[in-house]
């Protein structure tokens, strides 16, 4: 039984999202975001497929030694200092900025630490591809930072995990206005 307990007492694992496991990140997606903001079955597999690098699951491992997809946490790379509606649905492969996209959490398992537990994991897997890129010269991406938009309620989740508030968005989708927010990685 898995009920109350805490991201920390979980047995979670934290790994790539694969091609074939899209479509189980997609039924959390349009389960816990509103209908006018989910990303769409195609955007993610876009996502995937641009940067698999950069679509991170986390899996509950049940006791038969499979697991099951909690959450997840999707990206891909920009350029620029702010998210604008092109930015948002678009991956520029020399890109040095990390756009996350979905941070998203099955709604059995919300308020019990999960996603920071996973955007904890993310900043750090982030920081560990940039140190690599860094020391590969064929390779051109060293992430400079990470941005997302995030509406008010939500931003004390991102806070509490390092990124800074920038300001309000020039993103307009939906009635709530969104914040951007920054994190940035040593490069
Ligand atoms: C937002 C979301 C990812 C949070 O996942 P979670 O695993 O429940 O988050 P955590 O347990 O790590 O929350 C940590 C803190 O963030 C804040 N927080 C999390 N969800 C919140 C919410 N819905 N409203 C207000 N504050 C929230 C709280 O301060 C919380 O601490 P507390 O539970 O001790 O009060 C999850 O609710 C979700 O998937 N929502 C639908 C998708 C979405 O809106 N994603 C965010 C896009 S910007």
């Amino acid at each position: 039984m898995t009920t109350d307990r805490k991201a920390e007492d979980l047995p979670l694992e934290f790994r790539l999202v694969s091609a074939d496991q899209v479509p189980l990140a997609y039924a959390i997606e349009i389960e816990e975001y509103p209908e006018s903001e989910a990303a769409s079955l195609k955007n993610l597999i876009f996502r995937q497929d641009a940067a698999p690098e950069l679509f991170l699951g986390c899996y509950l491992r049940k006791e038969d030694d499979t697991s099951l997809l909690v959450g997840y946490i999707v990206s891909t790379l920009v350029s620029g200092d702010h998210l604008t509606h092109a930015t948002m649905s678009s991956h520029d492969p020399s890109g040095d900025v990390v756009c996350i996209h979905s941070v998203c959490v099955a709604s059995a398992f919300q308020r019990r630490g999960i996603a920071t537990r996973m955007l904890k994991e993310y900043l750090q897997h982030l920081q560990r591809l940039s140190d690599k890129n860094k020391s590969n010269a064929s390779s051109s991406a060293k992430y400079k930072r990470v941005l997302l938009i995030a509406h008010q309620h939500t931003t004390g989740l991102y806070r509490g995990v390092g990124f800074v508030m920038v300001g309000k968005s020039s993103v307009e989708h939906g009635p709530d206005p969104w914040f951007e927010m920054v994190y940035a990685l040593d490069h």
